[in-house]
């Protein structure tokens, strides 16, 4: 495909525009003479080679731009062979350049006499306006390579399946993808900020896998999970008898372990000071010592980490270092929550749908609007890690094929907090009412069951069973 067809319903559009100012007729050919864009007459000619190829084929091969005043007369006219059924008077070319390279031509043509004239007319603007139209064109071009390349990457992240795969189609997200694909070759140091569920793993470990060092195993290592007092020793290993029960012949610590690989230190703001000291000096040296040991060890290692805490808080408070703080945060990344990037929650939701029936043998086909709906307007507190968990709470217990409202949990449905705006007050109460009511009712309760129930909730019997019928109850 050239360069110029892969960007046709932008040019499309654009002579569109172009054609209803000028009142003429526009087209643009690539430089296999094929047709990309077209109006009038030559929309229905998009996607075929151009009949009278000479005029376009002078321009394509010299690079200059050409007009042709009166088809009648015109030499390059004389000779065509489709000059019997062409009924253009005049026509005025650009090439369209991208590398200093002809790749196109867009030209104004017009079928009328009035046209014809205005065209003479104007020649001089005309020529101008088509000469920053070309200069658009190509940096339209630019940009779509650039996009070309990038999305050739994220493929990588969406194909790689060594067991994750990044969905995000926010702006935001694909910002953050965008740089995290950046920097993945360039071993400096990244941090990863956001709350908890936004995916700082998954990234980390997409940094990784797209990394000189993929070859290698990401250790990873979560901070606020070790006890305080052995997190340097398990970082950084220790001697035989560095203290009452190290074992005997002393241990390797991640930090050597993850030599010539990626260390990922998660929940970093838990790190306890005197580790701290401890990790900045090995980022500085590249070179570490055991507890207790006196041998200095070179190591070659890749630094991502991550955080939910407000470092620059923890900083002024004093109990993060600054020294440190500055020497891990090169490359910030930030997570943004989803309730941010509510456009990321249907692609997610559709993911995990096919995740988890791939993974449970499930054939849940897809959720209602009305779902959907919901989902989206959810406020998320745990991000796509409770998304996640919701996908596979649904994909257990669903029976259709789609999931329906019913089928969600009650805090989904009643908490989704912009759900109150969504929905008046009625169906709010409505939905609560026939959540109350199906989980006090049984199908095979009996009539004294439910007069039972009616006394309970006191309210008339007829009254039970006319709310029961409303919500497909009895
Ligand atoms: N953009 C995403 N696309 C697909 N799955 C995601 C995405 N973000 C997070 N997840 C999933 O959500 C869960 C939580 O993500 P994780 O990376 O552990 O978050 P964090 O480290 O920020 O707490 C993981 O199971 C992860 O696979
Ligand atoms: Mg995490």
């Amino acid at each position: 495909m050239t360069a110029l067809m892969k960007i046709q319903t932008f040019i499309q559009a654009y002579a569109q525009a172009i054609s209803s100012i000028l009142e003429c007729d526009v087209t643009v050919v690539d430089n296999q003479l094929i047709r990309v864009a077209g109006t009038g007459n030559y929309a229905f000619e998009v996607g075929n080679t151009i009949a009278h190829a000479k005029f376009f084929h002078e321009i394509l091969k010299t690079g200059k731009y050409g007009i042709i005043t009166n088809a009648a007369e015109d030499p390059s006219c004389i000779g065509c062979e489709k000059r019997a059924y062409c009924k253009e008077l005049a026509d005025l070319a650009y090439p369209i350049f991208k590398d200093e390279i002809v790749v196109g031509v867009i030209s104004i043509v017009a079928f009328e006499e009035g046209q014809r004239e205005s065209l003479l007319k104007n020649r001089g603007k005309l020529e101008e306006f088509l000469k920053y139209m070309t200069m658009l064109l190509e940096s339209k071009l630019y940009t779509a390579e650039a996009r070309d390349r990038l999305e050739q990457q994220l493929q990588v992240v969406h194909d790689d399946k060594k067991g994750w795969s990044f969905v995000g189609k926010s702006q935001k997200m694909q910002e953050a993808i965008a740089i995290g694909c950046k920097v993945a070759k360039s071993g400096s140091t990244v941090f990863l900020r956001g709350e908890s569920g936004t995916g700082k793993e998954i990234m980390a470990k997409m940094i990784h896998g797209l990394s000189q060092r993929r070859d290698k195993l990401m250790i990873s290592i979560n901070c606020a999970a070790i006890p305080e007092n052995l997190v340097e020793s398990e970082l950084f290993g220790y001697e035989e008898g560095a203290f009452t029960g190290a074992k005997k012949k002393g241990a390797i610590g991640k930090f050597e372990l993850a030599d010539k690989s990626t260390i990922f230190l998660d929940e970093i703001g838990d790190m306890p000071l005197h580790v701290q000291t401890k990790l900045l000096r090995v980022l500085q040296e590249n070179k570490l010592e055991r507890i207790g040991g006196h041998k200095q060890i070179p190591i070659d290692i890749r630094v991502i980490c991550a955080t939910n805490k407000n470092i620059e808080q923890m900083v002024q408070e004093g109990t993060f270092r600054e020294d440190l703080y500055y020497r891990l945060n090169i490359i910030p990344i930030e997570l943004p929550p989803l309730r941010t990037r509510k456009e990321d929650i249907p692609p997610l939701v559709e993911h995990y749908i096919e995740y988890y029936n791939l993974k449970l043998s499930k054939h849940v086909q897809g959720v209602t609007g009305e779902v959907m709906q919901t989902l989206v307007n959810y406020n998320w507190p745990g991000n796509v890690r409770e998304l996640k968990n919701i996908m596979e709470y649904l994909a257990n217990i669903v029976e259709s094929e789609e999931v329906q409202l019913s089928d969600l949990p009650d805090h989904i449905v009643l908490r989704s907090t912009k759900g109150y705006d969504a929905w008046s007050l009625d169906k709010i109460m409505d939905e609560y009412e026939k959540r109350v009511l199906s989980n006090l009712i049984k199908e095979d309760d009996s009539v004294e069951e439910k007069e039972k129930l009616a006394e309970t909730l006191q309210i008339s019997r007829a009254t039970l069973y006319r709310k029961l019928k409303k919500h497909n109850l009895l």
